[in-house]
């Protein structure tokens, strides 16, 4: 009698591969963060110091607070219309919302034209999301379509690095798509995955860009076609009904070569195909080619700026002053250190990167002027 297939994702990929062969780095992304019971973000609140990793939200509520200021401001920029959508993709632990409404509230016809909507495909998150929003009426949606028709400001920040990347990798011999395999074991081993490059190059060649064409052997591009997508409909959404989109990442303008896929667990990297569902995956976002899927939608586009130049701009210093004023020294100390890693060069300051999206004719938003 054979003993039963352990429980795992790597099991579960596995037996999938054996049917179908190897699968796109995409699709392994997909089902390493989203499969329904085993994906790392469906079973789990990963967030924060006790968990894998820490986000800007997390790190100082000056972050929510400047955005949802510089979501009041662009709704008057908008026109100030009566109903405004306030929509959040990925919005992790509500951290970010909660502190965005809160300081919104200085604006009383701002904070009562807001319908609030959360995209989240985690169960996990989600109830996470409920208790810190509790005094507030939230929608949840499982997709950006769900959102109701009208006027909208988005915000996704560290969303868009979730969303599975395809590589594909040059070689003496062309460019091949990498794919996701399982290795040879005995029976009875605990099964292990590996990468390999498609047999035949003709699946990711064509997803190569012109300009990058004749990178060197061993460089690896990346596209994220689920990226994109959601650029387009945003664009095509914002073009239609008016409003502004905030994204705000770790990302390069592209075209470029480099492979960014990586695994975080408790804070430090991981091998990427270890322990899907047991390690967070992101990859950088390519904001070139975010900005275009999002023009062809048919929105503007402006940016990316550093975060840090965005922060400084909408006033984080000034803020973390008046929050400095009633703080204990160790309190005052601690919010001198989130605001360096929050905008510090060294650390988030400029590798992450800010880009908004907007209505056509808007013109530039907050922070993006020049
Ligand atoms: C890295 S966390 C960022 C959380 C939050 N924005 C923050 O800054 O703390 C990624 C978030 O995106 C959500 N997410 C990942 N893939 C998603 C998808 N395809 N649709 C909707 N939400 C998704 C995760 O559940 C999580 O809330």
């Amino acid at each position: 009698m054979t003993a039963p297939a352990a429980d795992t994702l790597t099991a579960a990929l596995a037996r999938r591969i054996a049917v179908e062969g190897p699968i796109t780095v995409a699709a392994y992304m997909a089902e390493a963060l989203g499969h329904p019971r085993l994906g790392y973000y469906m079973k789990q609140d990963p967030l924060g110091a006790g968990g894998d990793f820490t986000t800007a939200p997390e790190i100082s509520q000056a972050f929510g607070e400047l955005i949802g200021l510089w979501c009041a401001d662009t709704w008057q920029r908008l026109g100030a219309p009566p109903l405004v959508r306030l929509v959040e993709l990925g919005p992790g632990r509500g951290t970010l919302m909660a502190d965005a409404v809160r300081a919104a509230s200085v604006l009383p016809v701002f904070r009562q034209a807001i319908r609030i909507h959360l995209v989240e495909t985690s169960p996990a998150l989600r109830a996470r999301q409920r208790a810190t929003l509790a005094d507030l009426d939230v929608t949840w949606h499982d997709s950006l379509d769900e959102v109701p028709d009208g006027p909208a400001l988005m915000v996704a920040n560290e969303f868009f690095d979730a969303l599975p990347v395809r590589q594909i990798q040059r070689t003496p011999h062309g460019w091949f798509e990498r794919l996701v395999d399982r290795e040879e074991t005995p029976d009875g081993a605990e099964p292990r995955l590996r990468f390999v490059l498609e047999a035949f190059g003709s699946a990711g060649a064509s997803l190569v860009p012109p300009a990058l064409r004749d990178a060197p052997p061993g460089s690896v591009v990346e596209v994220s076609p689920a990226s994109l997508a959601i650029a387009r409909t945003l664009g095509a959404r914002l073009a239609a009904q008016g409003g502004a989109a905030l994204v705000i990442d770790y990302g390069y303008a592209g075209p470029a070569v480099g492979d960014t896929l990586q695994a975080v667990r408790r804070h430090a990297y991981a091998p990427v195909l270890e322990s899907p569902g047991d390690a967070d995956l992101t990859a950088h976002v390519d904001f070139t080619a975010l900005a275009a899927a999002a023009r062809e939608g048919g929105a503007d586009v402006f940016g990316p700026v550093p975060q840090g130049i965005l922060l400084t701009r909408l006033g984080i210093v000034q803020r973390t002053d008046v929050l400095r004023r009633g703080a204990t020294r160790t309190q005052a100390t601690a919010l001198d250190t989130a605001l360096e890693r929050l905008i510090g060069a060294n650390q988030m300051g400029t590798l992450f990167k800010a880009l908004c999206l907007a209505a056509p004719g808007l013109g530039a938003p907050a922070g993006f002027e020049g």
